[in-house]
């Protein structure tokens, strides 16, 4: 099988600490192989062993591939004038989401595919390796069935969100329609779907319906995520840790209860600071939760009502910037963190046996995510799939 090696990497970032120096293992002058998909050498620069290929970083920085571990990709439509609206005052509401759920149940396989490919390919470019995609947008069993059946043909991180809200048709019979979400939709969307989310939230399903989906989602084998505390203070991180979920998505509206059962549970926070941006809110406190001792993760949310970027660098530098993380706790959150929200081991990680997906910057060192905002950093991405 043919190697490759990447060398001349002024500072490899491996979040794996027994590799290099600090919690993201950094190691300067560095190298590493690649055989195939997986990493089978990583180390100093002046040890690299002999490869098929070389080839040299010239002294630029390469991290982990972006772990973007909450987004809802399956959707047609614009929502740019409701944010206009809100940039002129209006508040969010969740009941936007009913718009796009009308677009995307009216729209083709083929409209809603060449939708998702365009946005992977924007997240590709921003350096994202591995990415969740939600349904959430269909909300009738055919609708969320062909939603995951899509989104299954881009990643294995397929999430199964019919608990979105509730639909028109299902005004002022909410239990009806979590019946039918925990009955005979998650039956049909189940061989599609790795994960069941719902968003646990007032003026979307409260803590005993959202308990009932995902308990649901649970018996038939699914792991767990849950929005959580998005628009105010609710039950969903409580209901997260009661459930042993991977991640309590949100988290921006935490008692010191909420912060502790996320310490205790090891459940991860995925904050998305695109929302807050987008809809002009208060950002989560990442400081509290990572003095806290709770593991973060960083993802987009990327979706047409309250998150429309697909740039985890962006995220990055709101993480720095407005939520007091350094640089480097940000890039972690953005890489090991998104992997620990998927429970996943493969990636976020550049040592022996993990995946080779990594990004090459453009810079000669990582803080310039967040120093450079808004600036195309990315210089190169490879993907072992
Ligand atoms: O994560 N919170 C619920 N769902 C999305 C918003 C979706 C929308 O507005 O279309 C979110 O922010
Ligand atoms: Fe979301």
């Amino acid at each position: 099988m043919s190697t490759t090696a990447l060398t001349g990497i002024g500072l490899l970032v491996t979040n794996d600490p027994s590799l290099g120096s600090g919690p993201l293992g950094e190691i300067p002058d560095a190298a590493l192989v690649v055989e195939w998909e997986r990493v089978v050498w990583v180390g100093p620069s002046s040890r690299v062993p002999d490869a098929d290929q070389r080839v040299d970083a010239g002294g630029r920085c390469v991290l982990p591939g972006f772990v973007d571990s909450h987004a809802h990709l399956v959707f047609a439509g614009d929502r740019s004038a409701e944010f206009a609206a809100r940039m002129a005052g209006e508040s969010y509401a969740a009941g936007g989401i009913r718009t796009t759920v009308a677009a995307t149940r009216s729209s083709a396989d083929e409209q809603l595919s060449a939708n998702i490919a365009r946005l992977v390919g924007e997240m590709r470019r921003q350096g994202t390796t591995t990415f969740e995609i939600k349904s959430g947008y269909g909300l009738t069993v055919n609708d969320e069935k062909r939603s995951l059946a899509l989104a299954k043909e881009f990643t294995e991180e397929t999430t199964f969100l019919g608990a979105h809200v509730i639909p028109e048709e299902f005004t002022g019979r909410s239990d009806d329609y979590v019946e039918l979400v925990a009955g005979r939709m998650l039956e049909a969307c189940r061989p599609y779907a790795r994960w069941v989310d719902v968003f646990c939230e007032r003026g979307a399903f409260d803590a005993d319906q959202s308990r009932a989906v995902l308990a649901a989602g649970a018996a038939a084998g699914l792991g767990v995520r849950v929005h959580a505390n998005q628009l105010g203070p609710g039950p969903g991180v409580q209901l997260a840790c009661e459930l042993g979920a991977a991640s309590a998505d949100h988290c921006t509206h935490l008692t010191d209860a909420d912060v502790t059962a996320l310490a205790d549970s090891g459940v991860v926070a995925t904050l998305l600071p695109g929302a807050e941006f987008s809809t002009r809110s208060s950002y989560p406190d990442a400081r509290r939760l990572l003095d806290a001792g709770v593991t973060v993760a960083l993802a987009t949310d990327c979706n047409p009502g309250s998150s429309y970027t697909s740039s985890i660098p962006f995220c990055i530098a709101l993480a720095v910037r407005e939520m007091r993380m350094t640089p480097a706790e940000a890039v972690w959150a953005a890489t090991a963190g998104g992997a620990r929200a998927l429970r996943r081991q493969d990636v976020g990680v550049l040592n022996l046996g993990s995946r080779a997906d990594l990004v090459i910057l453009a810079t000669p060192h990582y803080v310039h995510l967040a120093y450079r905002p808004g600036v195309p950093l990315v210089a190169d991405v490879w993907m072992s799939r």
